[in-house]
């Protein structure tokens, strides 16, 4: 499962997007018409899954979602880049200030939030998973989507995440946040800035993450880009920042009237527009060089704000057992 190295096909990939949306709505709502209550000092909120569930077998699930990851048939071969984004998305949305957002709640799973331009194709990952939460149904959907982005980033070669689960499924739609929270790559980096430090992040934690670039791609009926940032797209690596760093970046004009930059060598991997203006501020530049040249501290750097991305507005009680699962090569 480990260290899969592919190149990427040209065509494009997300076959199997656009489908099963009603499907997967209506087993989400057969899913919440139960319903556990928890209680906070001040408060009994009801949710779909039990507050501490018994009985997980975390490594086991983990186990199971690094055998779903590899599927030939898939994009570049691997589920793991578009698992990644999907607890990236739903983590995202934390806003400090409020306290609203994040992996809590896993509100992703309900109209309006699915339906955010910024989630487009993320159905194909949540319904992935559906076949593990129906294996493990104590799991909550945001711990469980969680875990698989950990799953992904370690078997993909990437660094060792450690993480706990805490995260209670809310039960409608009224958590949803709204729509906006998510980075717009047409965008400057004073934009990035904006997003990333309400959610309560420094430039060097931006930088860091937004390093998961080094996994997957842009698909054009998903987000309108088109192209994976370098040529090893299912192996987490420094390879992003050396990109940037290294290579020549022209302008070309996409078929939909928006634009992307492409590798001037190779005009089949691409950079966001938001992504040249970022490696070009001082302030943010200096992360960016530094992760080019040295992977070991960008793995340490990835590590850790990453386990802070997927735990942001997570009520964890305190006891909760954190986990630093093996990988499995
Ligand atoms: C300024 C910040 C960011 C912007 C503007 C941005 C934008 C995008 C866009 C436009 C796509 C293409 C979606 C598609 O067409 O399928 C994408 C994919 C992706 N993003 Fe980001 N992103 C940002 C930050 C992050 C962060 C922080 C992570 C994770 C730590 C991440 C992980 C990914 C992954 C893994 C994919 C590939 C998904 C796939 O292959 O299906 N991104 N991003």
């Amino acid at each position: 499962m480990n260290n899969i190295h592919r190149g990427y096909s040209t065509s494009n990939g997300g076959k199997k997007s656009g489908n099963g949306t009603l499907l997967f709505l209506g087993l989400a709502a057969l899913g919440g018409a139960g319903g556990y209550y928890y209680h906070t000092s001040t408060q009994s909120v009801k949710t779909a899954s039990p507050a501490s569930p018994k009985g997980v077998d975390y490594s086991q699930v983990y186990k199971d979602i690094a055998e779903l990851l590899e599927d030939d048939d898939y994009d570049d071969g691997s589920y793991g880049p578009v698992l990644v984004r999907l607890a990236w998305h739903a983590s995202g949305t934390y806003d400090k200030d409020t306290k609203t957002g994040g992996s809590n709640g896993a509100t992703m799973r309900f109209a309006p939030e699915a339906g955010h331009g910024a989630n487009n194709g993320l159905v194909v990952a949540r319904n992935l998973l559906e076949k593990i939460h129906e294996k493990y149904p104590g799991i909550s959907y945001g711990d469980l989507w969680t875990l698989a982005s950990v799953v992904a980033i370690q078997e993909l070669g990437g660094p060792t995440i450690p993480w706990r689960p805490g995260r209670q499924d809310a039960v409608g739609a009224h958590a949803c946040t709204p729509d906006g929270r998510l980075p717009d790559a047409t965008k400057k980096e004073s934009h990035a800035r904006d997003i990333f430090y309400r959610m309560g992040f420094n430039d060097q934690e931006i930088v860091a993450l937004i390093g998961g670039h080094a996994l997957g791609r842009c698909h054009p009926d998903r987000s309108g880009f088109d192209g994976p940032w370098q040529e090893a797209p299912t192996m987490f690596t420094n390879e992003y920042f050396k990109a940037l760093a290294e290579r020549k970046w022209i302008k070309k004009e996409l078929e939909n009237g928006g634009w992307q930059y492409v590798d001037k060598n190779n005009t089949d991997v691409m950079m966001l527009p938001i992504e040249l203006d970022m490696y070009n501020d001082k302030e943010f530049k200096k992360y960016f060089d530094l992760y080019a040249k040295d992977e070991a501290k960008f793995f340490e750097d990835f590590a850790k704000a990453y386990k802070k991305l997927i735990e942001l507005g997570v009520p964890f009680k305190g006891d909760e057992k954190t986990y630093v699962f093996p990988k499995l090569d």
